[in-house]
């Protein structure tokens, strides 16, 4: 009978067939350790001689690392075996050869690695990165979807910026000039929150900065809500149920992976909403009394948000940004308009902002004032302005990056774990 490793408990005292490939091997002399992986998890093939022969013993002393192998056994409770459970092993066929493999159990370079990426999604850290990074999607959309919001894909070939148009991706396309890779479906949401009242969007997202930092991604992905007749208020307070929500869904499932990660949970038990909030004023108050240079009116860089949240033990909430430094469709602050009503969650322990968002401008003249200043064209525009034109509301959301929340819940040192292939400013291989 076919058994998977993650449901072998269940098989105790039967005999099974596994099917997957050979993680490691050693032996003793007339004993064979072969260590089996099947995607679902790992378990201890235990082979000796008697049981298997002389010849199928001596051909599994010479099958390399991720050979494909269907291993038939015994399941055996044993309390000193990784899972409590050991295959005695009765016949071994080989699937798939696998000679010279070239991630071995010794230590390689990163850049290795990663141009070896196909491959080491196999090793069992990154299995583990993957199923966080696959629990906390799940999460993400049972949060919105039992919330009544409607999943509503956005275009990725667009015709305009939406983030600033310094960091776009252009694609040649037809007979118009130009296409450009999304870098958020946020302007779409906005029509499709006026058709459906609460809506999100999921998808790849695209930056062109020429930015090596860890926490930078080209290619990315990002989840975006976005409610008609909501305020910054009401933005901050889903901000904050959503990351909750993730952080405990995660804890409550992918405990196994966090441990075979290292990843200290006690910091991440403490995420529960509401988080500490603060204004940017006080914000740049508090980065002065640490002693930092900080000039009123910027965006804040990855030191001044790793000291920020380095004062909270929880994720922090930071609103009301000067309108200079945030995208043209931000509210601005009625008390005071250099202000707009954005607002960021940084995420603890120095991953920086996870979360980006707040209220757009709802009026129509305003709108055309802003697309004005940001130089951006309003023939592009037309479309987004329809919305302001007919039947207006206030309205708002966020988007929220997932390999930052992969990289800071799995406690990465870089982003480009968090994604099974990422895309960097020197990276488009494998
Ligand atoms: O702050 P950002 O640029 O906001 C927007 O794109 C809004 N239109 C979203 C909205 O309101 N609907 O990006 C949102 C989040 C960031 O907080 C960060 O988590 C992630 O997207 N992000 C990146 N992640 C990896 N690599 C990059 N280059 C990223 N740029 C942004
Ligand atoms: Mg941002």
């Amino acid at each position: 009978m076919d058994a998977h490793i993650s449901e072998i408990a269940d098989h105790e005292g039967r005999e099974v067939t596994l099917r997957g490939w050979l993680h490691n091997r050693r032996s003793s002399g007339k004993i064979h350790f072969l260590t089996v992986r099947d995607g679902t998890g790992f378990v201890q093939a235990v082979m000796s001689k008697a049981a298997v022969g002389d010849d199928l013993f001596q051909a599994a002393d010479h099958l390399g690392q991720e050979t494909a192998v269907a291993v038939r056994g015994l399941v055996r409770a044993d309390a000193r075996a990784p899972g409590g459970f050991e295959i005695d092993v009765r016949h071994l066929e080989r699937v798939g050869a696998s000679q010279d493999y070239p991630i071995t159990p010794k230590e390689h370079g990163v850049e290795y690695l990663l141009d070896r990426r196909h491959l080491w999604v196999r090793a069992a850290r990154q299995q583990a990165i993957l199923r966080v990074r696959h629990e906390i999607i799940d999460c993400i959309r049972t949060f919105f979807n039992s919330r009544g919001f409607v999943l509503v894909d956005t275009p990725i070939l667009t015709p305009a910026a939406c983030e600033g148009t310094t960091t776009l991706f252009s694609v040649p396309y037809f007979d118009h000039a130009t296409a450009f890779l999304t870098q958020s479906g946020q302007l779409y949401n906005e029509a499709n929150a006026m058709a459906l009242g609460r809506v999100y969007c999921f998808g790849p997202t695209f930056r062109a900065e020429k930015s090596k930092t860890r926490r930078h991604l080209t290619e990315f992905w990002m989840v975006e809500p976005e409610m008609a007749y909501a305020t910054l208020d009401d933005v901050t307070a889903l901000a904050e149920e959503l990351v909750a929500a993730v952080v405990q869904g995660v804890l409550d499932r992918r405990r196994p992976e966090l441990e075979v990660l290292g990843r200290d949970t006690a910091p991440l038990e403490r995420v529960r909403a509401p988080f500490p909030r603060v204004s940017y004023d006080e914000a740049v108050e508090l980065l002065r009394q640490d002693g930092l240079e900080f000039e009123w009116g910027g965006d804040f860089g990855s030191p001044d948000e790793t000291a920020l949240a380095g004062r909270f033990d929880r994720p922090l909430v930071v609103h009301r940004f000067p309108a200079a430094a945030k995208a043209f469709y931000m509210q601005p602050d009625p008390e005071r308009p250099e202000l707009s009503l954005s607002v960021d969650v940084l995420a603890p322990e120095g991953y920086g902002e996870i979360i980006g968002g707040g209220q757009r401008v709802d009026d129509y003249d305003t709108l055309v004032d802003r697309l004005r200043a940001h130089d951006l064209p309003a023939e592009t525009f037309e479309w987004y302005l329809d919305l302001r034109r007919y039947g207006s509301v206030p309205h708002g959301g966020f988007g929220m990056g997932v390999e930052r929340v992969v990289a800071w819940i799995c406690g990465l040192e870089h982003v480009r774990e968090a994604i099974p292939y990422p895309r960097l400013l020197y990276r488009l291989t494998p």
